[in-house]
Formats: structure tokens, C-alpha cells, sequence
């Protein structure tokens, strides 16, 4: 099946955010702290104001009307203080978008400038543990004794690995335009991966009921986590509007994504583990610093993978955190388990190098009989097929270990394995189903960011009522519609798609209509670990001379329950391991320790893989059958692909050239380095 909107998005109909016809629209642009820590002391306006079509000019100077319960990153000029370098203190309303964008320049703002303070270190004083990690995961755990374990350890290795703030690049911008009516009400057209969440968050800011609040995105230009939540540009377009009583447009620059949107969190991860002479754990460390801002306690959980994965008598996970003067980190396609996976399966390879095993054997051998920290029984676990298929497809069996040996002209050639890991879950979601002539109609509050999800629920719905998918019209990306959770933790089809099955159940019962709350199910949802799970491949070429690494060939094989769509679901997974080799290889932003804020703020610095940079990505899967999921038996495909890729690649450099780069992105220089 065609993607829906296919057409639509090729032809430059299908309309985004900033893309909405709406008649007297006006321009706002932020001004953003040239400070890192401090206040501002003083906001000059009048060169501004006195700039051609300029209507109002924003700042803590006359602070808008705002809730108490405002999100701190969203509490706009309700302070004077400066948490980081980037955060917006002002902005311009006027007439175009070039006329607020020039006048931004002219608003005077003085600041009282503290010192700051932006470098993530393991030996940090201010790095403390906090109550919970992400999405409210214990931050710390101990199982059995990792030091005797270490010690009676045949084989061990003690790794540290760090990673670098990354960011999210959606191709759309974020953008918002907001528009208030007579009766108090607001829409906003906004880029979210949540509509619902959208709306209930803008409400909860501006003191407004959620049935005041309408956001509408029906088609978004990527997310990744960037959109997951609600970011100042919505915020900032209603406050705009409500002062100068029009429709107000924010359209942000690529270079204030970067400031405005969120990011990875850097971190710093430090592994040991021991293996006996059999090359069974005896002992597993994962210990993890990550940053957030003064403003909000954002705790990824990169140790959390570990709990996860292999069988060990003794394992210990821990997560420290340290609060700088920077933006606060947010989501970025899996969170916690991208970067944890990273290390941990790096630090696998080690000990595969160390213990003289096989990585796959290695792994194969750790296989736990139940979810290592919790003891739950996994709903299905495929991690083995998934290392076995991958080494067939790859012909892994010929590998000679001996890394630094193999060479093609100038080329070192070399392959490396990760697992790869990501929870699979669901959340409440409402549908309703409606038979309308010869048609069915399903509407719930989903957002489809480009993956598909309009197509895989109309599928999904075709199939529960029987009715071939042409039948079918699947209404989403509106939060008039029935309440549902963001397109986010691979959440999105397990949560939506149960919905949908339920309301079209209610519907063939009925003949009319059918209408489904997953609450109570999702809330009856059995106990059991989990996940997803895939094996990633990696072959490499080093250039001995220049440094330069070309992933000549990835592959990825995912047990992922039923595939709903198998054109949809490559997409996702080669979209993700595209993404992890970017990770493994080029993407870095920069954070300014003179100054603060980041450096490289957009795409001609912060390099995101190319169609020349992806020789040969594939994507397969198993044929995994798990019927206590949901009622689709799928898991969540979004943010497995990423997961594990860098650590593939990197381990297939160091077969290929002996060398061990445990800091990311694996560049050139830091291959060349003696
Ligand atoms: Mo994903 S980082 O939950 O959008």
C-alpha cells in the first residue's frame, strides 16, 4: 500500500505548520540571550518599534500574563534571569517575517553577566544523584557483588566512552501560528508529534481550559523526539497574538533549533565487565554522567539498556547527573538506550577481544532466561535469531578476527556486530470508527510525523473491519478529535492502533458506530518485560593515510512482532541506522565554554549523513509472533534502527584498523592521532 499522503508531499500540498493560509498574519521573531548566566538588566525597544511594519516589541520588561504552572523553558519573560546562552529574552512582532527578523536585531538588551559554567566532567563536584531517571526508571541498581565478580574474572575490561551533545534535525523547522477568537479561544497550528499533549501543555502555560486549546498538525516534517514535547515557538506565537490582537506566525530559523528545541545530553559512560574462561558475565558496571539545565531536572537514562540485556550474577547500574548553564537536553531518537547501547556494546567487543570469543558467540552466550535486573519474563525475546539471521546474511562465519590485517589498496577493511534494544510499549489512546456511506471513518488524535502512522492505522483498521484499506479514511493530527499520546517512545501504533481495533470491534457490533478508551486495558496489561531486539552489522573501509571511514555496508535484523507495513517499517529502520551512522561518524555539536551555547548551529557544521555517505543499508526482520503486546502483536519500530549502529561501526573500525576510538563521533583526526 502507497503512502497516503505520498502524493500530497511530493507535489507540495500536504500543509505544515507555517503553511497554513490564514488571513491578517503577522510575524514575530525571538531575540535570544547573548549571556550565558546572568540577568537581563535592561530590554531598549525604541530602535526596534521605530523599525518599518513593527507592532510590538516582548520582554521580561512588561512580563505577559502567563500561568504560575508554566514549564520553566516555557515561561516566557516572566523572568529576568538567563539560564543559558540562547534562551529567548525578547521578541518582535511586525508585519513580515523580514521586517521582525531585522528589528530583532535593534532591541538593546543589557545584561549583569555571572559566570558560568557548560563542561560536562566525570569528576564534576555538582554531579548528584537524582530521585528518578527518564521516563521514571529507579536511577540506580544492584544485583549481587560486581567487585568479587570482577575479580574472579578471567577476562575484564574497564572502558570509558563518551558522547557528544547531538541534535535532532527535522527537514521541517519547528514552527507555530497562533490564532485567538472572540470567545477567549486559541488555535494553534502547531509542529508537534503530539497533538493532545500539544494542546493540554499551551493550556496548562496560558491559564486556559484544554477545551479553549485547539492544535492542529496534519502532516509533520519529522521529529524524532525534537517535537515530543511543547517548545517556546508555540508559546511565544500565542503570546504574541494575544498582544497585538492578530494571527501570529513563528517560524524558526534552522540555527535556533538548534538553541530552542532540545538535544541529546552528552555523556560520560564508564563499563566493566568481567567474563569466566567460558566467556559467561560473572560481573557488569554501567555507570553514566549526563547534564541538564538549572531549569529542569532532564535525567537520561543511558544505563538502563543494561538492565536489559545480558545474563550476569552481579550487575550494577547507575546514573549521575549535573546541572550546567545550558539548554535542557530533551529527547532525541531513543533516549536512554541509543547512547547506553553504544557503550555497552563497544565494551562487549572489548571483552569479546579480551576473552578471545567470538562478539556474536559472546552474546549468544550471555542470553538471560528472564530480564536480568527485573527477573520478569520477557513477552518475546529474539535477540539470539536476530545475531544468528544477521551472521548468515552477512557471512560472519569468514571473518578472521585479527583486527588490522585486511586491506583493499589504501583501504583497511573491517566488520563489527552490536544488539540493539528498544522497550516496547503502550499507552491510553481513544478512537472512534463511523460508518458513512459505503466508507468508514476513523478519527483519533494521532500525529503522523512522516512515518507512515496515517497509512499503517488505515491498514489496521481495514483489516478489523474487514474492508479492503481504499474504504477506509483515517482523520488524525487535531486535538477536536479523540485523545491520544504523542508519536514518541515508539509508542505511537502499539497505543493508536489498539484504539482503532477496539473502535472498529464496537463499530461491527454496532453498524453504525464504534467508539474505544484503551484505558482500562493498557492498565490490565500483564507484567512482562518488553522489548525489541536486533543485531546490527557493520563493514567498514579506513582510509590509511587520510582517516576517513566509508560504512560500506550495514545491515540490521530486527525482531520487532508483526511488521504492520513492510515498506513503512525499512523506512524506519533504515531511516534509524542511517541516523546511528551519522552518530558513529559525523554528527557533534560543539558546546562554547568561553561563551556558552553551541558553536556549529547549523547543517553546513553539523553534519548529518548524505545519500553519498550510505553505500548499502539493509533492513530485514523475523517473523516474530507475540499475542500479548496488543492486539496488532507489533512492537514499537521507530527507534530500534538507531540503536547499536554506532557501536557496530565502531567496532568494524577497530577491525579494520586495530584502533579503539571510545569517543564519538570516530573522525579522521582521532584516527590519525599517534
Ligand atoms: Mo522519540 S525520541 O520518543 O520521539
Amino acid at each position: 500500500m502507497n503512502r497516503i499522503e505520498g502524493r500530497e508531499k511530493v507535489t507540495g500540498l500536504a500543509t505544515y505548520a507555517a503553511e497554513y493560509p490564514v488571513k491578517g498574519v503577522v510575524h514575530a521573531f525571538a531575540v535570544q540571550a547573548g549571556i550565558a548566566k546572568g540577568r537581563v538588566t535592561d530590554v531598549d525597544a525604541r530602535a526596534a518599534l521605530a523599525r518599518p511594519g513593527v507592532l510590538a516589541v516582548l520582554s521580561s520588561g512588561h512580563p505577559p500574563e502567563l500561568s504560575q504552572d508554566a514549564a520553566p523553558e516555557l515561561a516566557l519573560f516572566q523572568r529576568p534571569d538567563v539560564a543559558y546562552r540562547g534562551q529567548i529574552v525578547a521578541a518582535v512582532v511586525a508585519e513580515t517575517l523580514e521586517q521582525a527578523r531585522a528589528a530583532a536585531r535593534d532591541v538593546r538588551v543589557q545584561y549583569r553577566e555571572d559566570r558560568h559554567d557548560v563542561r560536562l566532567r566525570a569528576d564534576h563536584p555538582g554531579l548528584y544523584r537524582p530521585e528518578k531517571v527518564n521516563p521514571g526508571l529507579p536511577t540506580d541498581t544492584v544485583k549481587g557483588d560486581v567487585e568479587a565478580g570482577l575479580a574472579a574474572a578471567a577476562a575484564t575490561v574497564d572502558v570509558t566512552y563518551t558522547t557528544p551533545v547531538l541534535h535532532n534535525n527535522p527537514m521541517e523547522p519547528h514552527a507555530a501560528l497562533a490564532v485567538w477568537f472572540e470567545d477567549g479561544g486559541l488555535t494553534v497550528f502547531d509542529s508537534t508529534q503530539g497533538v493532545s499533549a500539544d494542546r493540554d501543555t499551551i493550556a496548562r502555560t496560558l491559564g486556559l481550559a484544554p477545551e479553549q486549546v485547539r492544535v492542529v498538525a496534519r502532516h509533520v516534517g519529522g521529529g524524532f523526539g525534537a517535537k515530543g514535547t511543547t517548545r517556546p515557538h508555540a508559546i511565544l506565537a500565542a503570546l504574541c497574538a494575544r498582544a497585538v490582537g492578530r494571527p501570529v506566525k513563528v517560524s524558526l530559523t534552522r540555527q535556533q533549533l538548534f538553541d530552542v528545541t532540545g538535544y541529546r545530553t552528552p555523556t560520560i559512560q564508564r563499563l566493566r565487565i568481567g567474563a569466566d574462561a567460558d566467556g559467561r558475565l560473572t560481573a557488569l558496571d554501567h555507570e553514566v554522567a549526563v547534564q541538564s539545565s538549572t531549569l529542569v531536572e532532564f535525567a537520561e537514562q543511558a544505563a538502563a539498556p543494561a538492565r536489559v540485556m545480558y545474563a550476569t550474577p552481579a550487575l550494577r547500574t547507575a546514573h549521575r547527573l549535573v546541572r550546567l548553564d545550558v539548554a535542557t537536553p530533551s529527547w532525541m531518537r531513543a533516549p536512554g538506550e541509543c547512547p547506553g547501547m553504544y557503550a555497552l556494546e563497544s565494551a562487549m567487543d572489548e571483552l569479546a577481544v579480551a576473552a578471545g570469543l567470538d562478539p556474536v558467540e559472546l552474546r549468544v552466550r550471555n542470553e538471560p532466561e528472564a530480564e536480568p535486573d527485573s527477573g520478569l519474563p520477557f513477552s518475546s525475546r529474539n535477540l539470539v535469531a536476530c545475531l544468528r539471521e544477521g551472521a548468515c546474511l552477512f557471512g560472519w562465519e569468514r571473518r578472521d578476527p585479527a583486527p588490522g590485517v585486511r586491506r583493499e589498496g589504501r583501504w583497511l577493511v573491517g566488520t563489527g556486530v552490536a544488539a540493539s534494544t528498544y522497550p516496547s510499549r503502550r499507552l491510553p489512546s481513544q478512537a472512534t470508527a463511523t460508518a458513512e456511506d459505503d466508507d468508514f471513518v476513523v478519527r483519533l488524535a494521532a500525529a503522523d510525523i512522516g512515518t507512515g502512522a496515517r497509512t499503517a492505522l488505515t491498514r489496521i483498521a481495514a483489516d478489523a473491519l474487514d474492508v479492503p484499506p481504499e474504504r477506509v479514511r483515517v482523520e488524525l493530527g487535531d486535538s477536536d478529535l479523540p485523545d491520544a499520546p504523542l508519536a514518541g517512545g515508539s509508542m505511537g501504533l502499539a497505543s493508536w492502533g489498539s484504539a482503532v481495533v477496539a473502535a472498529c470491534e464496537d463499530l461491527r457490533r454496532d453498524g453504525k458506530q464504534g467508539e474505544a478508551d484503551t484505558t482500562a486495558a493498557v492498565k490490565a496489561d500483564a507484567r512482562l518485560a518488553r522489548h525489541a531486539f536486533g543485531a546490527q552489522f557493520a563493514e567498514v573501509r579506513v582510509d590509511e593515510d587520510t582517516g576517513e571511514v566509508r560504512v560500506s555496508h550495514l545491515l540490521g535484523v530486527f525482531a520487532c512482532g508483526r511488521i504492520v507495513d513492510a515498506d513503512l517499517a525499512r523506512s524506519q529502520f533504515v531511516g534509524g541506522m542511517t541516523m546511528g551512522l551519522g552518530m558513529a561518524l559525523m554528527e557533534q555539536t560543539v558546546t562554547d565554554e568561553r561563551f556558552g551555547g553551541f558553536v556549529n548551529r547549523d547543517l553546513a557544521q553539523y553534519h548529518i549523513p548524505v545519500c553519498a555517505d550510505v553505500e548499502r543499508i539493509e533492513a530485514v526482520w523475523l517473523d516474530e509472533h507475540d499475542e500479548r503486546l496488543n492486539p496488532m502483536g507489533s512492537k514499537g519500530i521507530g527507534e530500534i534502527g538507531i540503536v547499536g549502529t554506532a557501536a557496530a561501526i565502531g567496532n568494524a573500525v577497530y577491525h579494520a584498523t586495530g584502533r579503539r576510538v571510545r569517543d564519538l563521533p570516530i573522525t579522521p583526526a582521532k584516527l590519525l592521532e599517534r
